[in-house]
């Protein structure tokens, strides 16, 4: 391998331009090239490809965004735009490719490394924190503390006027992002899509828990949570409960901006880093992971195709904790 692609698809997350810088700089320091391929698999379907030394990667660090931009590619899923993205990698003389996103992007990865020959290795970056095989993506542990800080803020107002929030946020069809955010802001119940039991905890905290001892409340909803989203089940309240004051916020994409904290930061560096280790070690098809704090390889096969589980015991904690 003399040349590597770098790339960034999907949603964006912050770090992954620490991610980019690691890869950039070992590959640079193991005598290989490095490229970045813009906007993800569009800019690889169009050619769209820039040398990368290690000054480029200088000052992004502590950047959110991703400084290859990004893009959800619907050519790419189709063999003719995957044949002119091979033809585009040929013509460069890109040997490897590093693809840091998520799911969608690995399956695509997936796809194309079985139509040819060019390995590719993947580094996970969502803020949903929904990939099999992985403790950690890049990404969450920024957007989670956004999450948190953007609802300690509407908590004031909140407790002020003695109102009800439900409070969508992101992570896709997976709640880990809502339910670690609603244990960490004290919210009274927790919505997510892997437990439907949780539905009836917000009617016994509507029906006992807020008349007896609370003044206020948060509702935490995952969006991909099966009653709908927050408007929707705080329509749904009001119509049921017109004496409650209720009100909506839909964090929206504030969650996936930012510079990304300390954490982010580490593992992107490791992940890169492990990510151009593996390609030169023969290693294909493979997504860099994390397990207990150490790199770990899982196959795309098992990465796109098994499902992400969440830590019940953190439900348990979050229902203890608020009496239900
Ligand atoms: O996968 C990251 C994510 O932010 C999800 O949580 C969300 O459902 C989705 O992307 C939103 O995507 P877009 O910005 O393309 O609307």
């Amino acid at each position: 391998i003399k040349k590597i692609g770098i790339l960034t698809s999907g949603g964006d997350a912050p770090g992954m331009n620490a991610a980019i810088r690691a890869a950039t700089r070992s590959a640079i320091a193991a005598g290989r090239e490095a490229v970045g391929i813009l906007r993800g698999y569009q800019g690889m379907i169009d050619g769209d490809f820039i040398p990368l030394q290690s000054t480029d990667v200088s000052g992004i660090l502590q950047l959110g965004g991703t400084m290859l931009k990004t893009a959800r590619c619907k050519e790419f899923r189709t063999p003719e735009g995957r044949r002119r993205a091979k033809e585009q990698l040929t013509a460069a003389a890109i040997d490897a490719v590093i693809v840091i996103g998520g799911d969608g992007s690995f399956t695509g990865a997936w796809v194309m490394s079985q139509e040819c020959d060019i390995p590719f290795v993947g580094i996970p970056a969502t803020i949903d924190n929904d990939m099999y095989g992985t403790d950690y993506t890049i990404g969450y542990e920024t957007a989670l503390n956004s999450v948190v800080c953007a609802v300690d803020k509407i908590k004031d107002t909140a407790r002020s006027h003695g109102r009800i929030f439900f409070i969508e946020v992101m992570g896709h069809e997976a709640g880990l992002l809502a339910l670690n955010s609603g244990i960490a802001c004290g919210a009274e119940v927790i919505l997510i899509p892997e437990s439907k039991a949780q539905h009836d905890e917000l009617q016994k905290f509507l029906e006992k828990g807020y008349r007896d001892k609370e003044s206020s409340g948060i509702v935490m909803v995952a969006e991909g949570d099966e009653a709908g989203g927050a408007l929707h089940i705080a329509e749904q309240i009001r119509r049921d409960h017109p004496d409650l004051d209720v009100r909506i916020s839909i964090l929206g994409h504030i969650q996936r901006g930012g510079s990304p904290v300390a954490r982010d930061r580490i593992n992107a560096t490791r992940m890169g880093i492990a990510a151009v280790d593996a390609l030169l070690n023969d290693q294909k098809s493979i997504m860099i992971g994390l397990d207990n704090n150490r790199i770990v390889h899982v196959t795309f096969n098992k990465a796109v195709k098994m499902n992400h589980s969440i830590d019940t015991g953190l439900l348990e904690v979050h229902n203890l904790l608020n009496g239900m």
